[in-house]
């Protein structure tokens, strides 16, 4: 159940956003995974919460046939299956009124332009002004024809938007060629390309954290901070994904998005404001000013067979699809510097990989320690430095490292944590990400998108980091399933003597 404000008055003032004008969502890809376990429960949570305009359609549209029944039964499923809510059936009716389906090119019962007509046919129906967002749930294969296929429709009247499913590209030059495609016939501020971590509730306080509070922004450099780490550990595998993951890896498939974008926002300066371009402006300087780490300061690995949740499970090779002598990586750390003044020699150490110890990704501002302990009997190794960790999932929230004295007669010091969770302080659940950015593009706010220079200033890094990738080949697997990866990710901190953290 959802609390209201006078339940709750932290609610109070929150949630209050403006409704989107009446408009069509077009899914490309609608009988795929993404739509089924995402798009759909979120679409149905913002029609829960009043959030969806008035006069809305959705058309599904993929290669398989399907009747416009059969697709909402799918749909209908789908949402009793992964929404957050419980299933209403007055707000399912609601929703499924508009929902239609047709069948892509490729099919063979596909005839001419039956999406272009199945469009004006819902926007006569349903009032939606020839106001239409594009979702486009494809591998990037599929996506050039559609953006052509879309912007050959795109008329005078109503608008049109694009949200764009990652990966975007392959690499730097597949991902300027899209740029320059969609340039083409639309505007930057029409395109949405989605990395739904910035959907997520802990990333954006990342920016409440820095810039709401005076406290913070004054030591948040280099003075103050010895270290920053940043972790995006999974304990699952690839999930049946083998086919899309042996081309992507770890480095293509959450470092080059999701990872760097964590480090964008913690490394940004302060935006003069909150608009999409002065907060993307501030993250695509931090991409530029990234260093490429030489191959010393990355690391890569593999899985072997392992034990997760006290389950045996297999080793990466042995997954289903993947080639027995697969060289692709399914962990990536690496060392990185902000080349600028804020953050000139501090180490950003960063990690992600798949069946690792437990799902967990956390950014930690590992602070310099007291300059001088004035406590004689105090063991110097007691003395822990300040941590401030942003546990971004799962138990969102924070907590704050402090060193201070335990109980007794003596003087002795104990790091104790200040936490800060979700759950406790805020009643109402967290929103998935994709509710806040399918909300976000109706509504045209691009804030949470990665522009098309962050695109290509990630894709440039990751290429420089993979060149030499291709030289040599890794004794792979070297890590067992269940563990942090790799022991060369341990030395890579150790060498600068630290260690990674282990929460
Ligand atoms: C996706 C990756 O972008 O993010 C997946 O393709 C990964 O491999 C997923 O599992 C992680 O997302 P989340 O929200 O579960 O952390």
């Amino acid at each position: 159940m959802t609390a209201t404000a006078a339940e709750n008055p932290l609610l109070e003032g929150l949630n209050v956003r403006p409704r989107p004008e009446p408009c069509t969502l077009v899914i490309f890809g609608a009988s795929g995974d993404l739509t089924q376990r995402k798009l759909m429960p979120a679409l149905y949570a913002l029609a829960v919460r009043h959030l969806l305009p008035e006069r809305f359609a959705i058309v599904g549209a993929a290669r398989s046939d399907m009747s416009d029944e059969d697709f909402r039964e799918r749909m209908k499923e789908a949402v009793q299956e992964f929404a957050r809510d419980d299933f209403r059936q007055d707000v399912w009716d609601t929703l499924a009124e508009g929902m239609r389906y047709t069948t892509l090119v490729g099919s063979e019962n596909q005839d001419e332009d039956s999406l272009g007509r199945l469009l004006d046919e819902v926007d006569r129906e349903r009032a939606t002004e020839g106001n239409h967002v594009y979702y486009f749930a494809v591998p990037p294969a599929a996506i050039a024809a559609l953006v052509r296929e879309v912007a050959a429709r795109k008329s005078e009247k109503g608008w049109t938007r694009l949200i764009i499913e990652k990966p975007f590209g392959h690499d730097l030059d597949s991902a300027r060629a899209l740029n320059a495609l969609l340039r083409e016939r639309f505007d930057e501020s029409e395109v949405f390309r989605i990395d739904h971590y910035l959907g997520k509730e802990t990333v954006q306080n990342m920016l409440a954290l820095r810039f709401a509070n005076g406290i913070f922004e004054p030591i948040w450099n280099r003075q103050f901070i010895d270290h920053v780490q940043i972790t995006v550990a999974e304990s699952i595998g690839i999930e049946g994904r083998a086919a899309f993951y042996e081309h992507a890896g770890a480095l293509r498939d959450v470092f080059q998005n999701h990872l760097l974008q964590l480090v964008a926002l913690t490394a940004m300066e302060p935006p003069i404001d909150f608009t999409s371009e002065s907060v993307r402006n501030e993250k695509v300087k931090v991409l530029r000013s990234l260093h490429t780490p030489g191959p010393k300061s990355v690391v890569r690995g593999q899985y072997g067979r392992g034990f997760v949740d006290g389950e045996e499970v297999p080793g990466y090779r042995e997954e289903e699809g993947v080639s027995r002598d697969t060289g692709t990586e399914t962990f990536v750390a690496a060392k990185l510097y902000v080349d600028n003044w804020r953050w000139a020699d501090t180490p950003f150490y960063v990690r992600t990989g798949k069946r690792l110890a437990r799902r967990e990704t956390t950014i930690a501002i590992q602070f310099k320690r007291a300059p001088h302990p004035p406590f004689e009997e105090v063991a110097a190794e007691a003395l822990r430095p300040n941590v401030l960790l942003i546990h971004v999932q799962p138990n969102e929230g924070m907590s704050l490292a402090i060193g201070a004295k335990a109980p007794g007669l003596g003087l002795s010091i104990r790091t104790v944590h200040m936490d800060f969770l979700y759950g406790s302080a805020f009643r109402e659940g967290l929103p998935e990400a994709y509710e806040r950015l399918i909300l976000d593009a109706m509504l045209g706010d691009a804030t949470l998108f990665t522009r098309a220079d962050e695109i290509e200033e990630q894709w440039a890094l990751v290429d420089a980091i993979a060149a030499p990738w291709q030289r040599d080949r890794p004794a792979f697997p070297n890590y067992a399933a269940g563990t942090w990866g790799p022991p060369s990710a341990d030395d890579l901190v150790h060498r600068d003597g630290r260690s990674w953290r282990r929460h």
